[in-house]
């Protein structure tokens, strides 16, 4: 049998998602460069925006505009993360079915793009005016926080997996890769609790960026500062879930980490 769309969406938030740490990691960096705590937020490529409700939820003045084509994992969001949140909360939450190019969002603190998906720009004059689309939109005390990965390892067509609560397996494909273009396909799939596989059920076409190419486009769009972030060690050839402002990495086979660039 099918997943439900119920499934779908909490297999796929339970695997990939932790809106805890994102957040608590925007509103430390967003301080520690304007002395403040950040109080508007939009999310673009929101999916659920599972992130912008639990921006909502965390402060007594904040606002979110979680942006998505998609009325799909928006009606989810509204079922799994808008209901949780208190009257008062949900009037300081907006979806909006919008194109991340043309959205009617006003101005905010803190724009951001995560799970990769910015990267369906594949064209560098695209991406570039996605950036400059963002610098705009942004207040004069602003910043735009991305993640990405890389390493040697996440160029292969192999399949990573990881156990998840709920007795549920994660599936990480990477089904294509042309090391011409940096055109790539990836792939999510499920193991249920029952042991039957589902495949396919997130894929993503995508160009691969790496991180000096998207630094360069960030400044020319005319991002005053472009940080990148490094994860800290955790003595067991992992990472420990701490990232910090660095210019010189570990060349790890296989790494996630963020880009924050300032207005
Ligand atoms: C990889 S999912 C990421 C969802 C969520 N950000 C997360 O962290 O899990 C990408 C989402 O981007 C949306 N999307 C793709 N192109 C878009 C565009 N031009 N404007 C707005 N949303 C878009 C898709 O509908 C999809 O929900």
């Amino acid at each position: 049998m099918k997943l439900s769309l119920d499934q779908k969406y909490e297999f796929y938030e339970r695997s990939v998602q932790n809106p805890e740490i994102e957040v608590d990691f925007m509103r430390a960096e967003f301080k520690r460069f304007f002395g403040r705590t950040p109080v508007t937020m939009r999310e673009d490529f929101c999916g659920t925006g599972a992130i912008s409700c639990h921006w909502v939820g965390t402060h007594k003045d904040a606002l979110a505009y979680g942006v998505d084509l998609d009325p799909e994992p928006i009606g989810m969001g509204k079922k799994m993360h808008l209901s949780k949140l208190n009257a008062k909360q949900q009037t300081r939450m907006h979806y909006l079915k919008e194109n991340v190019l043309k959205t009617s969002a006003p101005k905010t603190d803190v724009i951001c793009a995560f799970n990769f998906s910015y990267w369906i720009f594949k064209q560098r004059k695209d991406l570039l005016k996605y950036f400059k689309q963002v610098k705009k939109s942004l207040n004069k005390q602003g910043v735009f926080f991305m993640d990405l990965f890389g390493g040697p390892e996440s160029q292969k067509l192999v399949t990573d997996q990881k156990k998840v609560p709920g007795g549920i397996t994660y599936f990480w494909e990477c089904q294509h890769f042309n090391p011409i273009t940096h055109d790539c396909t990836f792939a999510i799939h499920f193991k249920d609790a029952k042991g039957k596989k589902h495949l396919n059920v997130f894929t993503y076409d995508w160009r691969f960026w790496t991180l000096p190419e998207l630094r360069d486009i960030l400044n020319e769009a005319g991002f005053s500062k472009v940080v990148a972030f490094w994860e800290g060690d955790d003595g067991e050839g992992g990472g420990n879930g701490e990232f910090e402002p660095s210019e010189d990495g570990e060349n790890c086979d296989a790494w996630v980490s963020y880009i924050a660039a300032i207005n």
